[in-house]
């Protein structure tokens, strides 16, 4: 579809989960659908679904979780490959399993994580490739990045990191090749049981052993739950920060003029991080369901129950009612409101670590590759719709 073309039956048809719409397509497209309605019916997973397209009803979703349960995506999408977390928990075992499981992401504990330990990570990646010409900084860097951070908070040695990541990637592809997800399943487990075993008696300072120590109500994690829990980190945490690190190498590199205001002046690093998370954000679409009891009337449409809902995060992010010229990338423009960490009950435990990530990165590139260039414009903008980012950036430094 051309970045002018207005949406028509035969796009609609498509599926959502299969959309590329690269760049400002998506947000035409968006721009689109508001203008037809709050709420439209569009194709995902092969089934007509709604999608949200405004700001005020995306916002509304999000804070009920009654005709909206969270749950129910995790139990069919992620629970059958790790078990059960408290993603997939309702009332008060989501709020005593989450309490149980985050302790590490408060921001108390965030302030603690040790810095040196992020810039290492980010050192250790940059080492691979500084003395070459040219790199594709998805696959060199921003891929590899947060899922070594998780890696080394849980505790992981550091020569067994390859393998953990192949195992890891192979359960984030449980929907299109299950066996292999659940045979690496089974690996990751027969890994950690032992590693479980080791920290109840010897407890360390890793979140293996936060896991398996700490108690909320009285209740305390079974192994099985540790090692679910250890998976959530991992499917939630990692390709969400490091789609949001891409989004935010491509909103600077894509204008050189950004590069250098970033560069030259280093306050405006944490206002262009929020500024990308609200123009970008990593997770654009996210799918929820209809409760299951009965249809709900919702954004003027009846809704049949067990229905796939999608909360168009990037639409509500772009709604002009709430941001002005929504579509331009103003670094310390007001993203007050953007829907970026789903607010509500389920908002993102994680946000205050992937920012400290992405604070950390964003220093560290410009002070070690201060005169990176985009090389390929056109084949580096961010693309998807569940998950949004540039499959490569291919750069020179
Ligand atoms: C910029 C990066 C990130 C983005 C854009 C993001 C986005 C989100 C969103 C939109 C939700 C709400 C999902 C829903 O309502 O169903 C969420 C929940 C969650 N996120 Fe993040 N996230 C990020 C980073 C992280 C990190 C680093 C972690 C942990 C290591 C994490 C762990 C979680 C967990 C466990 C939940 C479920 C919360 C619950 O159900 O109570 N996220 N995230």
């Amino acid at each position: 579809m051309s970045s002018t073309s207005k949406p028509t039956t035969e796009s609609l048809s498509l599926d959502f989960d299969t959309f590329q719409l690269p760049g400002i397509e998506l947000h035409e497209l968006m721009d689109d659908l508001r203008a037809q309605a709050p709420v439209v019916p569009v194709t995902f997973l092969g089934e007509r679904v709604w999608l949200i397209t405004d700001h005020a009803h995306v916002a509304a979703g999000f804070r009920d979780n009654n005709i909206f349960p969270p749950h129910t995506p995790y139990k069919i999408g992620i629970e059958p490959v790790i078990g059960e977390t408290f993603q997939s928990m309702t009332g008060d075992r989501h709020r005593i399993f989450r309490k149980l499981a985050t302790p590490t992401f408060r921001p108390r504990s965030v302030e603690q994580i040790n810095n040196d330990m992020l810039t290492s990570v980010a050192n250790e990646l940059i080492d691979r490739f500084i003395n070459k010409s040219e790199v594709d900084l998805i696959s060199a860097f921003t891929e590899r990045y947060p899922f070594v951070v998780i890696a080394r908070l849980l505790g992981i040695p550091k020569e067994e990191e390859e393998q953990f990541h192949r195992w890891v990637m192979a359960i984030l592809r449980f929907r299109s090749n299950p066996d292999k997800a659940l045979a690496c399943r089974n690996e990751l487990w027969n890994y950690l049981d032992p590693v479980i075993a080791d920290r109840k008696k010897y407890p360390k300072e890793d979140v293996i052993s936060q896991l398996i120590h700490h108690q909320v109500d009285d209740i305390q994690m079974t192994d099985e739950q540790v090692k679910s829990h250890i998976g959530i980190m991992f499917t939630a945490g990692s390709s969400t920060t490091h789609d949001s690190l891409g989004n935010i190498l491509y909103a600077l590199l894509v204008n050189n003029d950004n590069w250098q205001q970033v560069k030259n002046n280093p306050k405006l690093r944490a206002l262009c991080i929020e500024e990308t998370l609200r123009w970008e954000p990593a997770v654009s679409i996210l799918p929820r369901m209809s409760r299951s009891e009965e249809a709900i009337e919702f954004g003027g449409v009846t809704i049949e129950p067990n229905t796939f809902v999608l909360f168009g995060i990037c639409a509500a992010n772009h709604d002009p009612s709430v941001f002005n010229d929504p579509h331009d990338f103003q670094i310390g423009r007001n993203v007050e409101g953007m829907m970026t960490f789903g607010p509500g009950p389920r908002m993102c435990p994680g946000m205050h670590l992937a920012r400290k990530e992405l604070s950390v990165t964003l220093d560290l590139l410009i002070e070690r590759l201060p005169n990176l260039q985009l090389i390929d414009h056109e084949g580096s903008k961010p693309c998807g719709t569940v998950f949004r980012a540039p499959q490569r950036l291919l750069c020179n430094f």
